[in-house]
């Protein structure tokens, strides 16, 4: 799967039904989202996370802050509550025509289109707060963890870094059909059963795999939580992550 796959799937998404394929809550498809209860959603979704840096002992800044994956803006605009400045990035032009249109915080909230596996448009150590949430569980491992390189770099020395992340399927059929994803015979499977369909495709990274990602990279995991933002098929963590200021100082 390229990247150019992932935008085209989004951008349909972005263009039919998109509030729903970002929150597919089961009584909220065919268009039954309210804009006010959506954002919402946000609002809370922030304030718990921000209460749950600070009851680790955390204070970022509150300069400026990053969503990575940013859709119709429902978490860029909530952090703009918090932060003087927030960029959201987003792989489809379709989501972000919707970001700017439901914007209430005029050029506080930025949004980008990026296309690449890399966020070079933003300096090393540019953001306070760093924050993505269901969306590397839609990209296949080798980008999510470019992403996370990444997320670590534009991270200022005392900033935090907040994301999201499933670990691997509840049942084992389901771990056997994730193997079986990247075969040609499977993606031949999925494109008879789809056709030309969007597809909310979902992936994890194991636990221990994505903690030593995450210190390689200069990462200091402060915590590891379970999280529920995942589908029910998936375990899902939520990783609360500074910079290795030892590493910084070498
Ligand atoms: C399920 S939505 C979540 C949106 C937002 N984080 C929220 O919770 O409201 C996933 C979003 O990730 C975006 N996305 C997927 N792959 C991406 C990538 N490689 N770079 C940036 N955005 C991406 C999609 O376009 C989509 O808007």
């Amino acid at each position: 799967m390229k990247l150019q796959d992932i935008q085209a799937n989004w951008d349909k998404f972005g263009a039919n039904d998109p509030l729903w394929s970002i929150l597919a809550w089961p009584d909220k498809s065919g268009h039954r989202w309210q804009i006010e209860e959506f954002f919402a959603t946000g609002v809370q979704e922030i304030a718990e996370v921000l209460a749950t840096v600070a009851a680790l002992g955390l204070s970022p800044e509150r300069g400026r802050a990053l969503d990575f994956g940013c859709g119709v803006g429902r978490l860029t605009q909530a952090l703009a509550e918090h932060f003087a400045e927030v960029d959201g990035v987003d792989i489809s032009q379709a989501m972000l025509t919707l970001a700017a249109h439901y914007n209430r915080h005029g050029a506080r909230c930025r949004y980008h289109l990026n296309e690449t596996a890399d966020l070079t448009r933003f300096g090393d150590g540019t953001f306070d707060f760093v924050y993505s949430s269901i969306t590397l569980q839609h990209m296949p491992p080798r980008f999510a963890r470019a992403y996370l390189r990444e997320f670590l770099r534009v991270l200022k020395p005392q900033g935090v870094l907040v994301f999201q992340l499933p670990d691997r399927p509840r049942q084992w059929h389901r771990r056997l059909i994730q193997r079986l994803r990247p075969t040609r015979l499977f993606r031949l499977y999925q494109r008879l059963r789809h056709g030309d369909r969007p597809v909310m495709d979902m992936f994890g990274i194991p636990r221990p795999q994505v903690v030593a990602w995450l210190i390689a990279h200069g990462g200091h995991v402060v915590a590891v939580q379970p999280d529920d933002s995942a589908d029910r098929y998936w375990t899902s963590f939520r990783y609360i992550v500074t910079k290795n200021v030892q590493t910084l100082s070498v």
